[in-house]
Protein backbone atom coordinates (compact mmCIF):
# COMPACT_ATOMS: atom_id res chain seq x y z
CA UNK A 1 0.00 0.00 0.00
CA UNK A 2 2.90 2.70 1.14
CA UNK A 3 4.40 1.88 -2.30
CA UNK A 4 1.68 2.34 -4.31
CA UNK A 5 0.97 5.92 -2.36
CA UNK A 6 4.75 6.93 -4.04
CA UNK A 7 4.18 6.00 -7.13
CA UNK A 8 0.98 7.44 -7.32
CA UNK A 9 2.68 10.67 -6.23
CA UNK A 10 5.51 10.27 -8.33
CA UNK A 11 2.44 10.60 -11.10
CA UNK A 12 1.41 13.80 -9.94
CA UNK A 13 4.48 15.02 -9.88
CA UNK A 14 5.25 14.31 -12.94
CA UNK A 15 2.33 15.89 -14.54
CA UNK A 16 2.89 18.89 -12.75
CA UNK A 17 6.70 19.18 -14.07
CA UNK A 18 5.22 18.59 -17.73
CA UNK A 19 2.56 20.47 -17.60
CA UNK A 20 4.64 23.77 -15.97
CA UNK A 21 3.80 26.56 -18.76
CA UNK A 22 0.23 26.44 -18.49
CA UNK A 23 -2.48 26.84 -15.65
CA UNK A 24 -1.89 24.25 -12.83
CA UNK A 25 -4.69 21.89 -12.28
CA UNK A 26 -5.52 22.79 -8.63
CA UNK A 27 -4.03 19.88 -6.54
CA UNK A 28 -3.86 18.88 -2.92
CA UNK A 29 -2.10 15.53 -2.29
CA UNK A 30 -3.45 13.23 -4.67
CA UNK A 31 -6.88 15.49 -5.19
CA UNK A 32 -7.68 18.32 -7.24
CA UNK A 33 -11.20 20.25 -7.23
CA UNK A 34 -11.69 20.75 -10.65
CA UNK A 35 -9.83 20.08 -14.56
CA UNK A 36 -10.03 21.91 -17.88
CA UNK A 37 -9.88 19.41 -20.22
CA UNK A 38 -9.36 20.35 -23.68
CA UNK A 39 -12.01 18.72 -26.60
CA UNK A 40 -11.36 18.21 -30.20
CA UNK A 41 -13.11 20.74 -32.04
CA UNK A 42 -16.16 19.94 -34.05
CA UNK A 43 -15.16 22.10 -37.35
CA UNK A 44 -16.39 20.39 -40.24
CA UNK A 45 -13.56 19.22 -42.16
CA UNK A 46 -11.04 16.30 -42.45
CA UNK A 47 -10.86 15.57 -39.30
CA UNK A 48 -14.48 15.75 -38.26
CA UNK A 49 -15.14 12.18 -37.82
CA UNK A 50 -11.82 11.25 -35.52
CA UNK A 51 -12.53 14.37 -33.41
CA UNK A 52 -16.29 13.56 -33.05
CA UNK A 53 -15.28 10.01 -32.15
CA UNK A 54 -12.77 10.75 -29.19
CA UNK A 55 -15.02 13.58 -28.28
CA UNK A 56 -18.04 11.54 -27.88
CA UNK A 57 -15.49 8.97 -26.44
CA UNK A 58 -14.06 11.00 -23.33
CA UNK A 59 -17.84 12.12 -22.87
CA UNK A 60 -19.12 8.51 -23.16
CA UNK A 61 -16.08 7.22 -20.46
CA UNK A 62 -16.84 10.19 -18.04
CA UNK A 63 -20.52 9.63 -17.52
CA UNK A 64 -19.46 6.08 -15.90
CA UNK A 65 -18.41 8.67 -12.36
CA UNK A 66 -20.46 12.36 -13.70
CA UNK A 67 -24.09 11.27 -15.13
CA UNK A 68 -24.91 14.82 -16.42
CA UNK A 69 -21.54 15.37 -18.28
CA UNK A 70 -23.14 15.54 -21.42
CA UNK A 71 -25.57 18.02 -20.88
CA UNK A 72 -23.10 19.90 -18.98
CA UNK A 73 -21.15 20.16 -22.68
CA UNK A 74 -21.94 22.27 -25.77
CA UNK A 75 -21.62 21.01 -29.21
CA UNK A 76 -18.63 23.48 -30.16
CA UNK A 77 -17.22 24.01 -26.43
CA UNK A 78 -13.97 23.98 -27.03
CA UNK A 79 -13.04 23.03 -23.10
CA UNK A 80 -15.09 21.31 -20.41
CA UNK A 81 -13.95 21.43 -16.87
CA UNK A 82 -14.11 18.32 -14.66
CA UNK A 83 -15.14 18.19 -11.48
CA UNK A 84 -12.98 15.96 -9.61
CA UNK A 85 -14.97 14.78 -6.61
CA UNK A 86 -16.48 12.13 -8.42
CA UNK A 87 -14.07 10.57 -10.11
CA UNK A 88 -11.48 8.03 -8.18
CA UNK A 89 -7.90 8.80 -7.43
CA UNK A 90 -6.78 6.32 -10.25
CA UNK A 91 -9.12 8.38 -12.59
CA UNK A 92 -8.14 12.22 -11.54
CA UNK A 93 -4.47 10.28 -12.00
CA UNK A 94 -5.29 8.91 -15.72
CA UNK A 95 -6.56 12.23 -16.77
CA UNK A 96 -4.23 15.16 -15.31
CA UNK A 97 -1.36 12.27 -17.11
CA UNK A 98 -3.53 12.66 -20.22
CA UNK A 99 -3.16 16.49 -20.26
CA UNK A 100 -0.19 17.43 -22.29
CA UNK A 101 2.29 20.15 -22.05
CA UNK A 102 1.05 21.65 -25.51
CA UNK A 103 -2.44 21.89 -23.74
CA UNK A 104 -4.09 19.12 -25.60
CA UNK A 105 -5.39 16.14 -24.44
CA UNK A 106 -3.97 12.23 -25.10
CA UNK A 107 -7.67 10.42 -25.47
CA UNK A 108 -5.87 7.41 -25.79
CA UNK A 109 -4.07 7.40 -23.05
CA UNK A 110 -6.77 8.50 -20.84
CA UNK A 111 -8.84 5.49 -21.97
CA UNK A 112 -6.71 2.89 -21.93
CA UNK A 113 -5.74 3.91 -18.13
CA UNK A 114 -8.76 3.20 -17.01
CA UNK A 115 -8.80 -0.26 -16.16
CA UNK A 116 -10.64 -1.96 -13.52
CA UNK A 117 -12.19 0.93 -11.43
CA UNK A 118 -13.92 1.69 -14.92
CA UNK A 119 -15.26 -1.53 -15.16
CA UNK A 120 -16.75 -1.48 -11.51
CA UNK A 121 -18.02 1.57 -11.25
CA UNK A 122 -19.71 1.55 -14.87
CA UNK A 123 -21.26 -1.60 -13.63
CA UNK A 124 -23.01 -0.32 -10.41
CA UNK A 125 -24.49 2.38 -12.28
CA UNK A 126 -26.74 0.29 -14.18
CA UNK A 127 -29.96 0.27 -11.87
CA UNK A 128 -32.07 -2.34 -13.91
CA UNK A 129 -29.21 -5.10 -13.83
CA UNK A 130 -26.08 -4.66 -12.83
CA UNK A 131 -23.79 -7.59 -14.87
CA UNK A 132 -22.81 -10.18 -12.18
CA UNK A 133 -18.75 -11.27 -11.50
CA UNK A 134 -19.20 -14.17 -13.34
CA UNK A 135 -20.60 -16.01 -16.68
CA UNK A 136 -22.21 -18.58 -14.69
CA UNK A 137 -24.69 -15.92 -12.57
CA UNK A 138 -25.08 -13.63 -15.88
CA UNK A 139 -26.63 -17.42 -17.55
CA UNK A 140 -28.21 -18.01 -14.81
CA UNK A 141 -29.77 -14.81 -14.38
CA UNK A 142 -30.77 -13.98 -18.31
CA UNK A 143 -31.22 -17.62 -19.11
CA UNK A 144 -29.68 -16.20 -22.65
CA UNK A 145 -28.90 -19.67 -23.84
CA UNK A 146 -32.76 -20.00 -24.46
CA UNK A 147 -33.03 -17.13 -26.63
CA UNK A 148 -33.01 -17.04 -30.28
CA UNK A 149 -29.47 -17.42 -31.68
CA UNK A 150 -27.75 -15.90 -34.67
CA UNK A 151 -24.23 -18.07 -35.73
CA UNK A 152 -21.78 -15.90 -37.52
CA UNK A 153 -19.51 -19.22 -39.26
CA UNK A 154 -16.52 -18.00 -39.00
CA UNK A 155 -16.32 -14.41 -37.40
CA UNK A 156 -14.29 -11.79 -39.10
CA UNK A 157 -12.53 -10.28 -36.21
CA UNK A 158 -12.64 -13.45 -33.92
CA UNK A 159 -11.55 -16.07 -36.43
CA UNK A 160 -13.53 -18.25 -34.70
CA UNK A 161 -17.69 -19.09 -34.55
CA UNK A 162 -19.69 -16.68 -32.79
CA UNK A 163 -23.45 -17.14 -31.42
CA UNK A 164 -25.06 -13.80 -30.70
CA UNK A 165 -28.27 -13.26 -28.91
CA UNK A 166 -30.20 -10.65 -28.03
CA UNK A 167 -32.41 -9.84 -25.39
CA UNK A 168 -36.61 -10.64 -26.21
CA UNK A 169 -38.90 -6.95 -26.20
CA UNK A 170 -39.87 -6.93 -22.71
CA UNK A 171 -36.81 -7.81 -20.58
CA UNK A 172 -35.67 -5.43 -17.85
CA UNK A 173 -32.54 -4.60 -19.26
CA UNK A 174 -31.46 -4.97 -22.76
CA UNK A 175 -28.46 -6.69 -24.11
CA UNK A 176 -26.84 -8.10 -26.90
CA UNK A 177 -24.05 -10.80 -26.63
CA UNK A 178 -21.59 -12.65 -28.82
CA UNK A 179 -20.43 -16.24 -27.37
CA UNK A 180 -17.03 -17.27 -28.98
CA UNK A 181 -17.15 -20.45 -29.42
CA UNK A 182 -13.65 -22.88 -30.37
CA UNK A 183 -14.52 -23.62 -33.52
CA UNK A 184 -14.73 -22.16 -37.06
CA UNK A 185 -17.26 -24.38 -38.44
CA UNK A 186 -20.29 -22.99 -36.28
CA UNK A 187 -20.27 -26.15 -33.72
CA UNK A 188 -22.14 -24.37 -30.92
CA UNK A 189 -21.30 -27.43 -28.83
CA UNK A 190 -17.52 -26.76 -28.64
CA UNK A 191 -15.76 -25.04 -25.31
CA UNK A 192 -16.89 -21.43 -25.33
CA UNK A 193 -13.11 -19.11 -25.70
CA UNK A 194 -14.69 -15.97 -24.24
CA UNK A 195 -18.41 -13.76 -24.07
CA UNK A 196 -18.72 -10.42 -24.88
CA UNK A 197 -21.76 -8.28 -23.98
CA UNK A 198 -23.30 -4.66 -24.29
CA UNK A 199 -25.60 -3.23 -22.08
CA UNK A 200 -27.67 -0.56 -22.79
CA UNK A 201 -27.61 2.65 -20.71
CA UNK A 202 -30.44 3.48 -18.56
CA UNK A 203 -29.43 7.25 -18.89
CA UNK A 204 -31.84 8.49 -21.95
CA UNK A 205 -28.67 8.11 -24.39
CA UNK A 206 -28.16 6.04 -26.98
CA UNK A 207 -24.92 4.51 -25.89
CA UNK A 208 -24.23 0.74 -24.48
CA UNK A 209 -21.51 -0.46 -22.11
CA UNK A 210 -19.61 -3.49 -22.95
CA UNK A 211 -18.46 -6.23 -20.41
CA UNK A 212 -16.44 -9.53 -21.57
CA UNK A 213 -16.39 -12.64 -19.84
CA UNK A 214 -12.96 -14.37 -20.56
CA UNK A 215 -12.51 -18.59 -21.40
CA UNK A 216 -12.75 -18.74 -17.12
CA UNK A 217 -15.90 -17.10 -17.33
CA UNK A 218 -14.90 -13.97 -14.77
CA UNK A 219 -15.58 -10.50 -16.06
CA UNK A 220 -12.26 -9.41 -17.75
CA UNK A 221 -10.61 -6.26 -19.08
CA UNK A 222 -9.28 -7.52 -22.03
CA UNK A 223 -10.21 -8.98 -24.81
CA UNK A 224 -8.99 -11.54 -27.86
CA UNK A 225 -8.74 -10.71 -31.57
CA UNK A 226 -6.81 -12.83 -33.28
CA UNK A 227 -3.67 -13.67 -31.00
CA UNK A 228 -3.82 -10.38 -29.50
CA UNK A 229 -5.41 -9.66 -25.91
CA UNK A 230 -5.69 -5.93 -26.51
CA UNK A 231 -7.83 -3.42 -23.43
CA UNK A 232 -11.74 -3.45 -23.12
CA UNK A 233 -13.70 -1.46 -23.42
CA UNK A 234 -11.80 0.83 -25.01
CA UNK A 235 -10.56 -1.33 -28.21
CA UNK A 236 -14.30 -1.96 -28.28
CA UNK A 237 -15.25 1.30 -28.79
CA UNK A 238 -13.01 1.66 -32.44
CA UNK A 239 -15.05 -0.60 -33.99
CA UNK A 240 -18.93 0.02 -31.94
CA UNK A 241 -19.12 3.68 -32.93
CA UNK A 242 -22.22 4.94 -34.79
CA UNK A 243 -20.92 8.16 -36.55
CA UNK A 244 -24.74 9.41 -37.56
CA UNK A 245 -26.23 8.83 -34.12
CA UNK A 246 -22.52 9.69 -32.54
CA UNK A 247 -23.09 6.90 -29.70
CA UNK A 248 -21.10 3.27 -29.07
CA UNK A 249 -23.68 0.87 -29.85
CA UNK A 250 -24.22 -2.93 -30.81
CA UNK A 251 -23.49 -3.38 -34.51
CA UNK A 252 -25.96 -6.66 -35.67
CA UNK A 253 -28.86 -5.10 -33.33
CA UNK A 254 -30.58 -1.72 -33.65
C1 LIG B 1 -12.36 -4.79 -35.08
C2 LIG B 1 -13.73 -4.36 -34.86
C3 LIG B 1 -14.43 -4.80 -33.58
C4 LIG B 1 -13.97 -4.65 -32.31
C5 LIG B 1 -12.65 -4.08 -31.84
C6 LIG B 1 -15.03 -5.17 -31.46
N1 LIG B 1 -16.07 -5.58 -32.20
FE1 LIG B 1 -17.79 -6.40 -31.47
N2 LIG B 1 -18.39 -6.79 -33.38
C7 LIG B 1 -17.69 -6.48 -34.53
C8 LIG B 1 -18.36 -7.05 -35.68
C9 LIG B 1 -17.92 -6.91 -37.13
C10 LIG B 1 -19.49 -7.72 -35.18
C11 LIG B 1 -20.51 -8.53 -36.00
C12 LIG B 1 -20.30 -10.03 -35.74
C13 LIG B 1 -18.98 -10.55 -36.26
O1 LIG B 1 -18.69 -10.40 -37.46
O2 LIG B 1 -18.22 -11.12 -35.47
C14 LIG B 1 -19.48 -7.52 -33.75
C15 LIG B 1 -20.46 -7.99 -32.88
C16 LIG B 1 -20.44 -7.88 -31.52
C17 LIG B 1 -21.49 -8.35 -30.65
C18 LIG B 1 -22.79 -8.98 -31.10
C19 LIG B 1 -23.92 -8.00 -31.04
C20 LIG B 1 -23.75 -6.79 -31.91
O3 LIG B 1 -24.54 -6.62 -32.81
O4 LIG B 1 -22.86 -5.98 -31.72
C21 LIG B 1 -21.10 -8.08 -29.37
C22 LIG B 1 -21.86 -8.39 -28.10
C23 LIG B 1 -19.79 -7.46 -29.46
N3 LIG B 1 -19.43 -7.34 -30.77
C24 LIG B 1 -19.05 -7.08 -28.37
C25 LIG B 1 -17.80 -6.50 -28.44
C26 LIG B 1 -16.98 -6.20 -27.30
C27 LIG B 1 -17.38 -6.41 -25.85
C28 LIG B 1 -15.82 -5.68 -27.78
C29 LIG B 1 -14.59 -5.28 -27.00
C30 LIG B 1 -14.02 -6.27 -26.15
C31 LIG B 1 -15.93 -5.67 -29.24
N4 LIG B 1 -17.13 -6.16 -29.59
C32 LIG B 1 -14.93 -5.20 -30.07
C33 LIG B 1 -16.54 -5.73 -34.59
C34 LIG B 1 -15.75 -5.39 -33.51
Amino acid sequence: MGCRTILLVGALSFSFLASAQKPRPSLRGAACETLKVPLPALNPGRDFDRNAFSRDGLLYLLATWIPDVTNAVGPSDPEMTVPCAPLPPTVQIALINSLLPDGSFDYNRFRNALGAPYLEARSRQHRAYSPPATLAEFKAATGFEQWPVEVVTRSRIKDFTRAVYHSPAGAPYTVSIAVTHDSQSGDLTTAVRETEFLLRREDGSKNWDFYVYDATGKLATQSHFGRNLMPAPSICMNCHYDSADRAFVPLMRR
